[in-house]
């Protein structure tokens, strides 16, 4: 029998969504390889190296012969003290049997949609948000919803837009405070009142706080420390942000008691652990001196101040005080081209390599999103960049 047609992919590829970042990324380095200067604020990664007691930690590891496979969920030592930072951090109560280990935080949410969405399931998410909830919402068949965050709320909900979102179709609600992209922060009172609403639902909430200590002027409230929500929230974070290990691809989770057995098997059907010695690591991160944390933030603090200043003296740029996380979301509707233009025209010809804001959702719109995570002096050239390039016209 000859064929008409050669073998075909599976319909639900076509559904994955990615990472406007990995794209920009790559279109930066190409120009950087035909002799171009390119300023990269595009990246959503701490600019720091991870700190040296962390590296030792992990060669000793290595040097011990943690080399091979461990148990799915993670090792004991190390899900008894992420269990411990969890419950100290959070002020509730943790137990390792319920903390799960995982190569990133994005598996660990990717698994977590896969575990308890059916198809036609309703998943309601931030808009703007990180794009991989979206993809992976739609991935399992389910129904995104969007939930606006506002830029005269400073980037938080409104809770009425939430009750008008929740129904008996709703399987989950994802939060994620401080932000990718907008850099806001939810406050108690709202993740307060957002809870009650979930727990009259029969919704799961995944509280997404890759970003919890990278915050200024301000203790981030978690959505799990609200009396009752632990036993419906996956509360997820990881090494990336806090200890600058994003390549090391450590997350971890405190999850409901049902969901503990599918995520493990999860795991173990897809990358069957982490590395052991990545894992040691990460008790040398939790366990160890945190002033390389306080100092990393200090730092953020200082550029997120200089970005700010700098974008609101832009001609067209509005852009609010981020909260947390190391983004800007200037709103740029004023600039008279669409943002994503704007996005390409400052790579192409400025050699400032950021975001536009509709990767993030539809509420991104006439946004861009600059990631800080860059020295300061070139936060201040891809800043006189945009403003040559602004003033120079025609846009
Ligand atoms: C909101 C959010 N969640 C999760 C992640 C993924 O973190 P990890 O490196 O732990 O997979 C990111 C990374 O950019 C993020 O911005």
């Amino acid at each position: 029998m000859a064929l008409t047609t050669g073998p075909r992919l599976a319909q639900g590829v076509s559904h994955l969504g990615t990472e406007s970042a990995f794209a920009v990324l790559a279109r930066a380095r190409a120009l950087e390889r035909r002799g171009r200067s390119i300023v990269h604020l595009e990246i959503g990664q701490p600019d720091f190296p991870t700190p040296e007691h962390v590296v030792e930690a992990a060669v000793a590891a290595m040097a011990r012969g943690e080399t091979g496979y461990t148990p799915s969920a993670g090792t004991a030592e190390f899900r008894e003290v992420v269990a411990h930072e969890l419950a100290a951090s959070r002020g509730i109560d943790v137990v390792a049997d319920r903390v799960l280990i995982a190569n990133g935080a994005k598996l660990l949410l990717f698994l977590t949609i896969l575990a308890v969405c059916d198809p036609g399931d309703e998943v309601i998410y931030p808009d703007p948000g990180f794009p991989i909830y979206e993809s992976a919402i739609r991935w399992a068949g389910a129904v995104p919803v969007p939930l606006a965050l506002h830029d005269e709320l400073d980037f938080s909900f409104s809770i009425d837009e939430l009750s008008d979102r929740l129904g008996q179709r709703t399987k989950l609600v994802i939060v994620n405070s401080p932000n990718n992209p907008t850099g806001g922060v939810v406050s108690a009172e709202v993740l307060s009142a957002a809870a009650e609403l979930i727990l009259k639902s029969p919704a799961w909430v995944l509280s997404d706080e890759v970003y919890r200590r990278i915050a200024y002027d301000r203790e981030v409230a978690s959505i799990a420390s609200v009396p009752g929500m632990l036993e419906r929230c996956v509360l997820l974070d990881g090494l990336s942000k806090t200890y600058a290990m994003t390549g090391w691809r450590c997350g971890y989770a405190a999850v409901p008691a049902p969901l503990v057995d599918p995520l493990t098997r999860l795991i173990t059907n897809s990358v069957s652990c982490v590395p052991g010695f990545v894992q040691s690591a990460g008790i040398a991160a939790l366990s160890g001196p945190q002033d390389c944390v306080t100092a990393m933030v200090e730092e953020f603090r200082r550029r997120r101040d200089l970005v700010v200043a700098r974008l609101n003296a832009l001609p067209g740029f509005s852009c609010r005080e981020p909260q947390g996380a190391f983004y800007a979301f200037p709103d740029v509707s004023a600039v008279p081209t669409p943002s994503q233009q704007l996005a390409d025209r400052l790579l192409e010809e400025a050699g400032v390599a950021l975001l536009a804001g509709e990767g993030f959702g539809a509420q991104g719109e006439q946004h861009l999103r600059i990631s800080y995570a860059n020295s300061s002096t070139q936060i201040a050239v891809a800043l006189d960049r945009m403003r040559e390039f602004l003033e120079a016209g025609p846009l």
